[in-house]
């Protein structure tokens, strides 16, 4: 059988078909956050999506926003993702967060995280202020901001 094409992540390979199950990392990482059924969440960088899929799961009539720059990698997110799409719990957009914006009339976010993204975990500073704009401007004032494994900023206490 041919391989599936794949494409490197950071020091993940995304591969479409093979993203089903998440790995231990992602599964704690999401078991931690403080996901209630109806919250509005936000993942930043979510490649092949597989945390998103897996907060959609937990959050009930609630709904993930989740974002990528890269159009390929929101391609493989989409092909995983048919479920929760369907189910309107899911929706993919390609949009670095330095650009994110809220659409006209859709209510803030409860929760957003990023895990292992650089524009927010301190390795682009640049880039790290614009998305500190755009988060602040995107999450309710009480909403909940985790990047990796820091403490949550709420949104009103976000500097910018
Ligand atoms: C190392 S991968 C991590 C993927 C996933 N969050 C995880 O932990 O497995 C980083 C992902 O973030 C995306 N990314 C990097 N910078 C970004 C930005 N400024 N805005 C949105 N997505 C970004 C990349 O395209 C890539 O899919």
């Amino acid at each position: 059988m041919q391989p599936k094409m794949g494409k490197r992540c950071g020091s993940t390979t995304i591969a479409a078909g093979m993203n089903s199950r998440p790995s231990d990392r992602i599964a704690n990482y999401v078991a931690d956050l403080p996901l209630d059924p109806g919250l509005r969440v936000l993942e930043i960088g979510c490649g092949p999506g597989v945390a998103a899929r897996e907060v959609a799961r937990r959050i009930g009539d609630g709904k993930v926003v989740a974002i990528d720059r890269s159009a390929k990698a929101i391609g493989i997110a989409t092909q995983s993702s048919a479920t929760e799409i369907e189910a309107g719990r899911l929706e993919l957009r390609t949009v670095a967060i330095e650009h994110f914006a809220l659409e006209d009339g859709e209510e803030p976010f409860d929760l957003a995280f990023a895990m292992r993204v650089g524009a927010l975990d301190g390795r682009h500073p640049a880039a790290g202020k614009l998305a500190m704009v755009r988060l602040k401007a995107a999450l309710k004032p009480d909403g909940l901001l985790f990047i990796d494994d820091r403490e949550p900023i709420k949104g009103r206490e976000i500097r910018t």
